[in-house]
């Protein structure tokens, strides 16, 4: 998978990512907004790559540390997106077998990059361990935003225990794959267990603005979340967002 840092900074797709970026720092006022979990409703709608190039951009910022984490111990694919190796990761962090130091990927200046190492039979019980939060804890005063890649939480556990050692979840919704009641049911998991949705990365969605049909991703702030899964007054783009509703 191609990363958005081999585009042009003024690529579609960057400034979508941009556009993302943005919306989150001014979300972000208060600076308590650290651990940002990336999620979907069911596989293959673009966490990864969301994840991954959500903390790129970000990375282009002055003066910021961002780490990128695999929290998918189910289907880690990080390391493949950054052409990386897995043999160690967050797993020899939790078992002691390492240090944060000597297992991160430096990626650029201002982002770092934590595979998930060898995977564990038993990844949602390793989610609730005491280790696990104070793992999170404590890279918390290292980096000033860290993504969290993860499962989809409509098939499985993991994200929503995710989320609880998370300040905000960017949920992604893939045009036209998911099912909209699917996506709904994944939605009210999250808003169960108390996670705040910080918004929804549409993902995969076609552009029809230009000759090539390339596919960007596009944000929906805090407040207009709701809409998306109850369009009512959506006035913006609201043809192209019915699409995802009605998917
Ligand atoms: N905006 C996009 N446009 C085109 N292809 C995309 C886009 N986003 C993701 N893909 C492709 O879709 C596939 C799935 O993406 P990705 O691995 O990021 O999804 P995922 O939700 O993390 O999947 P999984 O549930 O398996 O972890 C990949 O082949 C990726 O390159
Ligand atoms: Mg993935």
């Amino acid at each position: 998978m191609e990363t958005i840092d081999k585009l042009d900074a003024k690529s579609p797709i960057v400034e979508a990512y941009r556009s993302v970026r943005t919306s989150i720092e001014y979300s972000n006022l208060d600076d308590k907004l650290k651990v940002i979990l990336v999620t979907s409703t069911q596989q293959n709608e673009g966490k990864s790559t969301v994840a991954s190039n959500l903390a790129i951009s970000f990375s282009k910022l002055p003066n910021k540390k961002i780490l990128l984490i695999d929290g998918d111990l189910r289907n880690p694919s990080i390391h493949r997106v950054f052409s990386i190796g897995n043999s160690d990761g967050m797993m020899s962090i939790l078992k002691g077998e390492k240090d944060l130091k000597s297992t991160i990927n430096t990626f650029n200046d201002n982002l770092d990059i934590l595979t998930t190492g060898v995977i564990p039979p038993n990844p949602d019980e390793i989610l609730v361990t005491d280790k696990m939060k104070k793992f999170i804890q404590q890279i918390k005063e290292k980096y000033d935003y860290i993504f969290i890649d993860s499962p989809p939480i409509g098939i499985v556990s993991d994200a929503s225990l995710l989320s609880q050692l998370s300040d905000g979840v960017i949920f992604v919704v893939s045009s036209g794959e998911v099912e909209t009641d699917f996506a709904k049911l994944a939605k009210d998991k999250l808003m169960n267990v108390e996670a705040k949705i910080l918004g929804a990365v549409l993902n995969k969605y076609e552009s029809h603005n230009d000759d090539y049909g390339y596919y960007y991703s596009e944000y929906y702030g805090a407040r207009k979340k709701r809409k998306l899964f109850g369009l009512s007054k959506f006035k913006r783009k609201t043809k192209k967002h019915l699409k995802v509703e009605k998917a």
